[in-house]
This record gives structure tokens, sequence and C-alpha cells, in this order.
């Protein structure tokens, strides 16, 4: 199963949630989180035993040859590259990878950068799931999503129907944007800011985080109409 995380906002939580996914599913399955950032993005700093030199595109033509383990942990890891070198591995690279790393891992946890380029857009695609993650405290990162999920659609680039919200550091129980957004998609999962935060292991997080990996590993999205109805009226219990 292929999850990306995604949001056209940086900072917003997608590499914490994509590494506490990835920590959380390993646990009882065999997980990849495969970082698809060229910002550069930070599983490097984040999992200090990682050889950056050991990244997806250098090994674009034999993948399972960039699979690292982080020191200490279950789930394997595939770092990305540098700013501007995404246009050195093709479309046709990533599905292969993607591809190859379905069929040998249960979950691949794909971290994907803010900046949409056409290789972003075939991952997403390519999703069995897309986590759309919102962080609601302002307006501009939904109102982002907003402007990014309606060109996805008037372009006919991604079917949307694969993707979901998950709405991080919320501090506020009532929906603020997200259900003014255009785009009628579940809001999954919240998962609350944490004052004194550890990153993406801290157990407060990985305690939360355990319920969004057994909605994913339930499928449990298609009932959400009914959850949504539901956690609406009672909003101010939910968190
Ligand atoms: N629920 C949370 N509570 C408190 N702090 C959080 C929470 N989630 C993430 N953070 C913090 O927010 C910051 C940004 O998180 P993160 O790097 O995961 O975002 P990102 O979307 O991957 O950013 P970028 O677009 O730069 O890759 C980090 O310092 C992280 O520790
Ligand atoms: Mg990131």
């Amino acid at each position: 199963m292929l999850i990306s995380i995604f949001s056209p906002k940086g900072g917003v939580g997608k590499t914490t949630i994509a590494l506490a996914l990835a920590e959380s599913l390993s646990k009882k399955h065999r997980v990849v989180a495969l970082e698809l950032d060229f910002s550069p993005g930070d599983f490097v700093s984040l999992l200090p035993s990682i050889d950056p030199k050991k990244n997806i595109l250098t090994y674009k033509h034999d993948i399972l040859s960039a699979v690292q383990k982080p020191h200490g942990k279950d789930f394997d890891v595939i770092v990305g590259g540098y700013p501007g070198e995404h246009e050195h591995i093709t479309r046709e690279d990533i599905k292969r990878c993607i591809e190859i790393l379905k069929f040998k891992y249960e979950y691949v946890i794909c971290d994907i950068q803010p900046g949409i380029v056409e290789l972003v857009l075939d991952v997403l695609q390519q999703s069995d799931k897309v986590l759309v993650v919102a962080e609601e405290n302002f307006i501009t990162p939904v109102a982002r999503i907003n402007a990014v999920l309606d060109w996805i659609s008037v372009n006919n680039l991604s079917d949307l129907k694969n993707f979901v919200f998950v709405r991080n550091k919320v501090t506020n129980r009532e929906l603020v944007y997200i259900d003014k957004i255009k785009h009628s998609m579940k809001l999954v999962h919240d998962v609350p800011f944490y004052k004194k935060f550890k990153g993406y292991d801290d157990k407060k997080l990985q305690k939360n985080i355990k319920k969004l990996a057994g909605v994913l590993k339930n499928g449990t999205f298609g009932e959400n109409k009914k959850f949504w109805f539901f956690r609406r009226i009672f909003s101010k219990s939910y968190l």
C-alpha cells in the first residue's frame, strides 16, 4: 500500500507524520519511508545514522540498494536528494522504484515535498491514499491547499477520491477553515499541538498516530461520512 503525505504548505508536519506512521506501522508490518523531498528533506537530520549519499538519485536503477535502516528502528528509509537534483530522475524511474517497493513492503510511506513537480503528481496518482496535512490555525495553509487541489482537479491531474485530510497541530476542536474548502474531502484524523514535543517518536504522538494507522489498516475511510456528521455535532468533546 502506498500512502503519501502531502501538503503544498511547508512546515505543517508532513515529515513528522510520515515518520510517526512508519514507526507505528513497523511494529507489525514491513514498512519503508520514502523521502520524495528534494528541498532537501529532513530525514537525514532526524535520523542521524543515515547516509545522505545513499539516496534515491544515486540508486534510481537499483532502488533496493538505497534502503537504509535507522539505528534502533524497525522501519526502513530511502532518502531524497538535494534541490534541483530531482531533474536527474525521470517519472519512469520513480514509477518503477515505487512498484518494486510496493512489492517488497506492506506499507510504503511517502513524504512528499511541498513544491509540485510532475513526478510528485505521478506519485499522488499512484497512491492508495494521500493524506493531505492541514494546519488550520492560520488561513494560509488551508487556502493554499484549496488552490492546489483546485488546480489538480481542474487539470485532471489526479483523482481526488483517494485524498483525505489530516489536521495537525490542532489547538481548536472546532473546524475553522477546512469545512469551508470546496473539495469535500474527508477529515480522517486530528493530531493535537504538543507543547513539549520530542519529534516523530514522541510517546504522545505515537499514541495518537496509532489510531491513524488503525484507520489505514482497516480501510475505514469509507465510513467517514457518518463519522464526519457526528464529529461536527460532538466537535467540542472530540479531542
Ligand atoms: N503535532 C505537533 N505538535 C507540535 N509540534 C509539531 C507537531 N507536528 C510537527 N511539529 C513540529 O513542526 C515542525 C515542522 O514539522 P515537519 O518538519 O514535520 O513539517 P514538514 O511539513 O515536513 O515541513 P517541510 O515542508 O519543511 O518539509 C517541526 O519542528 C516539528 O517538530
Ligand atoms: Mg518535511
